[in-house]
């Protein structure tokens, strides 16, 4: 299978005044179609610059990141702009919602640039907010919104396109356990459901656990890449997720409330494919 995240030799120097800061040094690696790979290592270690450079937030120093068949790291910012919104998103620890916009109107916001008429984006942005346990929530702003529930916007935000490839980075850094594990379950659900490639940075080593592939970042250098047996993962995710089924909470999430939602929707057709 050919991959869809190539890096080839990728250096991150920042200038501070005078001083040079090597973030990366010389980054190699390849990331599959559909796999959820997560990016480990030290604070400073440059996990969110090399995240950065793989969604083309940023230009590199030196080499090439390519998504698919398109060098990412040669394109003008018109171009990068433009290829973000087709078939990139990306999910920012501090959430980064627009603060006059309701949860509804955040979701929708890609949406209406990939040119989606109104009642369409306000029905999908609805139904992703609901996938994500917020159908009450989707009138709200998001300082009427607790962290979690901001976060769950966040993410509803960047799956409700589609689109090929989802960066993450630290996703669940500001969540409590119960909601970090409720928030991942559904992420990697929603990516295996629609085979989106999910990249996400994290420094928790449980929660990396979870992923096909294991990135270990070093001081600006791949220090491992592991992919991870499906006995290992399987254990793994049950470590993680399994309590989450013995509690029933107040708003589940990726789990379509009791009568909602007819048969077939993503969440019960995830549920039907891990055989649950
Ligand atoms: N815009 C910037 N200007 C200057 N130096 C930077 C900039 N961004 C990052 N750095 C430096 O690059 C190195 C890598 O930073 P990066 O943010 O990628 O680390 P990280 O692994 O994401 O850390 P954390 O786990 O704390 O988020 C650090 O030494 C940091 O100080
Ligand atoms: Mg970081």
């Amino acid at each position: 299978m050919n991959p869809i995240i190539r890096v080839e030799h990728l250096r991150k120097v920042y200038r501070v005044g005078k001083e040079k800061v090597v973030a990366l040094n010389d980054v190699s690696l390849s990331i599959l179609p559909g796999e959820v790979c997560c990016i480990v290592g030290a604070s400073g270690s440059g996990k969110s610059t090399l995240l950065n450079q793989l969604a083309g937030l940023e230009k590199p120093t030196r080499g090439r990141v390519l998504i698919g068949r398109h060098e990412i790291s040669a394109m003008t910012e018109n171009e990068l702009a433009a290829f973000r919104q087709a078939h990139l998103g990306f999910i920012f620890q501090s959430y980064n919602l627009l603060p006059n916009l309701t949860a509804a109107e955040n979701v929708a916001l890609p949406l209406m640039f990939k040119g989606v008429p109104r009642k369409q984006r306000q029905k999908m942005a609805v139904e992703q907010l609901k996938l994500m346990g917020l159908a009450k929530r989707a009138g709200h702003k998001p300082t009427e919104m607790s962290g979690g529930q901001q976060q769950r916007v966040g993410i509803a935000r960047a799956f409700v396109t589609r689109p090929k490839v989802i960066f993450a980075d630290e996703p669940t850094g500001n969540l409590d356990t119960k909601t970090t594990r409720q928030v991942l379950r559904s992420m990697l659900e929603m990516a295996k459901e629609h085979g989106i490639t999910f990249v996400m940075v994290t420094h928790e080593k449980d929660l990396a656990g979870i992923a096909d592939r294991v990135i270990t970042i070093q001081d600006g250098n791949v220090l491992s890449d592991v992919v991870v047996g499906d006995a290992e993962k399987a254990a793994n995710r049950a470590a993680l997720f399994d309590s989450l089924e013995e509690q029933s909470p107040a708003e589940p999430v990726a789990a379509v409330p009791a009568g909602a939602e007819p048969e077939g929707t993503a969440a019960n057709k995830t549920e039907k494919k891990r055989g649950v």
